[in-house]
């Protein structure tokens, strides 16, 4: 089995982290999503994130199918260019930094959580330290995942008594100090360039995100695209989002693919190479999975650019 391909059984740990951390009840957790889905479709965000409750029931119900689509995606996409040997990380510190804009509900962590699996896996003697910049207050959730990693996928106190069977699985998934999650509840758009250093970064991910900042400040989005150019050659930027009409963005009276925008702004001066893309691309789940809620495939596109 290749490094980058995440095994049956990891699958599975990301999911049984929302399983042991989060109320995933069918039962119990409907009703609450039937009111954060009708609150979301009026576009009323503080009605649908406004309890602790309504987050870890968005949560449940949608980052675990985008946690497993984004592991493969990192896995087999970005890993390669993020360890690539003229990668960004000149310092050689070992520590690869992430900046997941729109990050806070998880499915970004989760998903560098399993580059973390895939690290320790192959020997990769490398940590992760992902910062989530989120505008809704994600706090405890991003918490909760991130002490879910720390304890239960570094929990290796095999006993003799347990059979090899409950050793194997007891074998623990990665090192205390493999992946460092950090959360900034702020606006990206208004970020203080003093909360974040942007030229250690060596990927910046905009996952589903992109369209809303569009949306919320054209001139903001822009303006804060641009200001990526403090970035360090070398640094990866990622973007992905929906496939197709949703991911357009009204310039005017005239609407635009939102790809088309950050080709333009990005682009024009040469600081922003396009590594990768793709217009339409489905993550299929793999069958097998336990999940006590409905799991999705996703179709999405993506662009992978690299400072230059
Ligand atoms: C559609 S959700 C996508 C969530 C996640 N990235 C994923 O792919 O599953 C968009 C996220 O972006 C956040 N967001 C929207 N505008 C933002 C801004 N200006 N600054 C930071 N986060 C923002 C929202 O709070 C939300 O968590």
């Amino acid at each position: 089995m290749s490094n980058h391909t995440l095994s049956k059984y990891h699958e599975q740990q990301l999911l049984d982290l929302f399983i042991n951390t989060f109320e995933t009840d069918p039962q119990v957790l409907t009703p609450i999503i039937q009111g954060v889905k009708a609150a979301l479709y009026d576009r009323d965000y503080p009605t649908a994130f406004g309890t602790l409750q309504n987050l870890e029931a968005y949560v449940a119900r949608w980052t675990p199918s985008r946690a497993l689509s984004y592991a493969h995606l990192f896995s087999n996409l970005v890993e390669s260019a993020l360890y690539a040997p003229n990668s960004s990380n000149f310092d050689n510190d070992k520590t690869k930094r992430i900046l997941s804009i729109g990050g806070g509900a998880g499915a970004e962590i989760v998903g560098f959580g399993a580059l973390a699996l895939l690290n320790h896996r192959g020997n990769r003697d490398c940590k992760l330290h992902v910062t989530a910049v989120d505008v809704a207050e994600w706090d405890p959730v991003v918490a909760k995942i991130a002490n879910y990693m720390n304890q239960n996928w570094t929990d290796n106190s095999n006993d003799a008594s347990m059979s090899l069977d409950e050793q194997l699985a007891n074998l623990s998934l990665i090192d205390t100090d493999e992946i460092k999650v950090d959360f900034i509840n702020h606006d990206i758009l208004t970020l203080p360039r003093d909360r974040l250093d942007f030229s250690k970064l060596d990927l910046i991910t905009s996952m589903f995100t992109t369209n809303e900042l569009f949306t919320a400040s054209r001139v903001g989005t822009v303006n804060f695209l641009k200001s990526l150019v403090e970035c360090r050659k070398g640094t990866l930027l990622l973007f992905v989002e929906s496939a197709g009409s949703y991911s357009e963005v009204m310039v005017g009276t005239k609407k635009f693919p939102v790809h088309f925008l950050i080709k333009h702004v990005l682009t024009h001066n040469n600081t922003w190479e396009l590594l990768s893309s793709a217009d339409s691309k489905w993550y299929r789940l793999p069958p097998g999975l336990s999940y006590p809620m409905q799991l999705e495939n996703m179709r999405y596109f993506y662009r992978l650019y690299i400072r230059t």
